[in-house]
């Protein structure tokens, strides 16, 4: 850091979901200033620029790596173009943080790692579920052992209930932005939803099972190899039912459902874990999650454990994009932005650095491989060149 703030870049600055997240999240952070912004168009970049304040703005992020008063890039462009921009930015002598996915296959994730530590720069990936207040605190009862060993991860995602204004401003597309479902920007290949998600719940799944590797995934799905063109958006998640996993220690199992009954007809909405273990379980909600709009919310994290059930809140406030009481948007990205801060002042690898990305990836695709095989499929096994769209 050669001011005492961290100067940051933003690349994909004019993007619908993660930049304004990211716009947002950058006001919560200490030490850490966006101090330009990147996107394909110059009217979209002047446009962010004029909104933030920010006087840097480039439509190329070659010339933007050329700037010596840019410490750091936050790269919030879509996966097939992730690792490129972090090994040019790698080379140039920029410190990295990359959204998730981190990339489209695990070679691709591997050749990132070794460029930011040839370089010695600290490479983040954009993980926000790990960062998440709730999360955290979910994983601080298990540290501190209220719940024992843990045995078995189960997580579920319900409805996604956006606030009416986030829908008006997605023009009521919601998150299905032409990239997200191609099989091979997204790098999914058939089932571009599960490369996008996937990478969350597998690192929630690892994170709440006190950082236990996976080890083999089965998934099951319907064939849509003959509905391709046709299954768009919301008709793309639903062509996967559930997840399941073992991890390298033999006594935990995980498993991730979709559940898609409508808001009114559910209990929960959004995202949730339940952490059982010897001695209790841990209820969390993560991204969106909570109880449907005109229900009482429930707390964020409950811990039942001893015969009694105690209830845990981060206080975060609420989330600007779900209607949610766990702020997914922006406080977790903000924790997770100030978390990039903090590991380059201090010196110490992130929490969630590359290795932890690749891994993520590594699980992601294997869940993809057994969807197309119709098998479990041991991460171990997946070739480092592996791509779901060339499968
Ligand atoms: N952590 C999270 O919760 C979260 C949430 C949303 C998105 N994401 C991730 O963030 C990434 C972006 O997703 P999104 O939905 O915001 O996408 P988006 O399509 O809305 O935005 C991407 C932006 O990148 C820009 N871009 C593409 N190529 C570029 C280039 N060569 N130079 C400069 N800009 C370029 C595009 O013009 C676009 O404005 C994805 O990897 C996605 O998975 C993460």
């Amino acid at each position: 850091m050669s001011s005492d703030k961290l100067r940051v870049a933003l690349i994909g600055a004019a993007g619908k979901v993660a930049a304004p997240c990211h716009l947002h999240a950058w006001q919560l952070v200490d030490r850490g200033e966006l101090v330009a912004v990147c996107d394909v168009d110059q009217r979209s970049v002047d446009q962010i620029g004029d909104t933030w304040g920010i006087k840097k703005r480039y439509t190329s992020y070659e010339a933007l790596l050329e700037d010596p008063e840019i410490d750091a890039v936050d790269i919030v462009t879509p996966p097939f173009v992730h690792a490129n921009m972090t090994l040019a930015a790698a080379a140039a002598g920029k410190h990295i943080y990359v959204e998730k996915p981190m990339a489209r296959s695990t070679g691709e994730a591997r050749s990132m790692i070794d460029s930011a530590s040839a370089s010695g720069v600290t490479l983040m990936v954009g993980e926000s579920y790990v960062f998440q207040g709730s999360h955290v605190m979910a994983r601080k009862l298990i540290d501190a052992g209220e719940i024992g060993d843990v045995l078995h991860v189960r997580q579920t995602k319900g409805p996604w209930v956006m606030r009416p204004e986030e829908l008006d401003r997605l023009e009521g597309k919601g998150h299905f932005i032409p990239w997200r479902v191609d099989p091979e920007l997204s790098g999914g290949g058939p089932y571009p939803w599960l490369m996008d998600h996937g990478a969350h719940f597998f690192a929630t799944a690892r994170y709440l099972a006190v950082d236990e590797p996976i080890d083999a995934v089965s998934t099951l799905a319907v064939d849509i190899a003959g509905t391709r063109d046709e299954a768009v958006g919301e008709a793309r998640q639903d062509s996967v039912f559930s997840v399941s996993w073992r991890y390298a220690n033999p006594s935990i199992d995980g498993l991730w459902t979709r559940v898609s009954s409508p808001p009114e007809a559910s209990e929960f909405v959004g995202f949730r874990t339940e952490i059982f273990g010897q001695r209790g379980m841990i209820r969390v909600f993560g991204e969106g999650g909570g109880a449907p709009a005109g229900r009482e919310q429930p707390p964020p994290v409950s811990l039942i454990a001893g015969g009694s059930t105690r209830t845990f809140d981060p206080n975060d406030g609420e989330d600007r994009s779900w209607f949610s009481n766990v702020n997914y948007y922006d406080r977790a990205h903000a924790n997770a932005l100030q978390h990039f801060v903090d590991s380059i002042s201090d010196g110490s690898p992130p929490r969630y650095g590359g290795e932890d990305g690749a891994a993520d990836i590594g699980s992601t695709l294997a869940s993809i491989k057994s969807a197309i095989d119709g098998a479990p499929v041991r991460v171990a096994d997946l070739p480092l060149d592996w791509t779901a769209y060339g499968a």
